[in-house]
């Protein structure tokens, strides 16, 4: 096999870096981007990038970097290490530290690769804020005038955290990279769902990534005493909510081509109380698929479910888009690579599509941009028990060093 990382260096920092955000026990680890638990794990990131050998540097999104080799253009790894709320060890920490780890094994066995190497983390991936603001900022997605209006699904201001962490929001466009400075991207990632367990195969070559449209939809009725107001007078704003999700679910199932998934992730309604019928209830809602236009379709099919539901029981409805990501291809050159390393190290693999949003899909417009995956248990993530085996987090590893030798000469 030839070079090969540690597992036992990994594994140590796998488990170091899980412990920042660690919730009490069983309720997994929160660490959202400019938190107080990210800042320090970032930090304590910047320390092991130092020791691993490579020249560090934060850019005006927070994004943090590290360097082996001189000179461009540079063959990128990386991934996040912010968490969901209540999330795993696994989910954007193993591309981070599997990159690192991929580096300290080339800088410590003296190997010279004739591009760079640059690992990355991603700020906010998960989108507590805005989803994958980081790599939208590097690739130039990020608009100047929408950043004072991102915000949390509970309200803080993207502006405020930035600036709590250190951080001037209205500069973060000028992370904007030259794309003439990057030769290719490739990011390791657990699969988060149950294909590659299930076929018993230890690597996922990604072909593509499902865009994903992200909206609120509020219903507003009428406040009235909940014990005094014959029901068919009601203007029951959750009722429009529950019977909208339900159809929307429906649509999304019977119309989306067999290749879109739906979700609702959070209800709000106010006032919220027991015995007065809900004046409003907003929805956030989201849609994925790895059809752009069955995307597109199915965001106005819902658009018009959501305006007949509102008629049908009295109530107006407004449907505000939050975010929208188009479905992306990977690159064949990064998938070629993949698949030699894997044919290198004996692994057997299946191209397989991402239905999960990751940062390679911004990348994909400014270099050739890929990804691979390694089986998680039980299809298990975003949940605090996503984890995978050890040995297929190794080999997962090994082919990450191995992708990278290829692309990087
Ligand atoms: C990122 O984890 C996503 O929501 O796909
Ligand atoms: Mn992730
Ligand atoms: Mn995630």
């Amino acid at each position: 096999m030839g070079l090969a990382i540690s597992l036992p260096r990994l594994r140590s920092h796998i488990e170091t870096l899980s412990q920042f955000g660690r919730n009490p026990a069983g309720q997994g680890i929160t660490r959202s981007c400019w938190s107080p638990p990210y800042e320090e794990a970032r930090a304590w990131l910047i320390a092991r990038m130092k020791d691993a050998g490579l020249t560090t540097w934060v850019d005006e999104a927070g994004n943090t970097f590290g360097r082996l080799g001189e000179g461009a253009p540079t063959v990128m790894t990386g991934s996040h290490i912010d968490t969901v709320p209540q999330g795993g060890s696994l989910d954007g920490a193993l591309g981070v530290l599997a990159g690192l780890e991929c580096l300290h094994t080339l800088r410590e066995a003296n190997v010279r690769t004739r591009r760079p190497l640059t690992l990355a983390a991603w700020s906010d991936e998960e989108g507590r804020y805005a989803s994958l603001f980081g790599s939208k900022a590097f690739t130039g997605k990020l608009d100047a005038r929408q950043i004072p209006h991102f915000r949390s699904a509970d309200g803080e201001a993207l502006v405020d955290a930035m600036a709590r962490a250190g951080f001037d929001p209205l500069e973060a466009p000028k992370a904007k990279c030259d794309p003439k400075t990057l030769a290719a991207y490739v990011e390791l990632h657990i699969e988060q769902g149950p294909h590659l367990e299930a076929a018993r195969l230890p690597i996922g070559s990604v072909e593509g990534i499902v865009g994903n449209r992200r909206a609120w939809v509020t219903f507003i009725g009428q406040a009235d005493h909940a014990g005094t107001t014959p029901m068919e007078w009601r203007k029951d704003a959750f009722l429009g909510a529950a019977e909208y999700a339900l159809a929307a679910r429906e649509l999304v199932v019977k119309r989306g081509g067999g290749k879109s998934v739906t979700n609702f992730g959070r209800i709000e309604i106010s006032p919220g109380v027991s015995n007065i019928v809900p004046a409003r209830a907003i929805l956030l809602h989201e849609m994925r698929s790895l059809d752009g236009r069955t995307l597109a379709r199915l965001d106005r099919q819902c658009r018009v479910l959501a305006r007949a539901v509102a008629k049908r029981r009295r109530l107006r409805v407004k449907v505000e888009t939050i975010s929208q990501s188009l479905p992306v291809h990977c690159s064949r050159r990064v998938m070629k690579a993949v698949e030699a390393a894997c044919g290198e190290l004996g692994l057997k693999y299946r191209r397989m599509p991402s239905g999960a949003g990751h940062d390679a899909q911004n990348l994909a417009s400014v270099t050739d941009s890929g990804m691979l995956f390694i089986p998680s248990r039980g299809g298990r993530s975003h949940r605090p028990d996503e984890t995978s085996d050890w040995k297929a987090i190794e080999r997962g590893g090994n082919v990450l060093l191995h992708t990278l030798l290829q692309l990087a000469g």
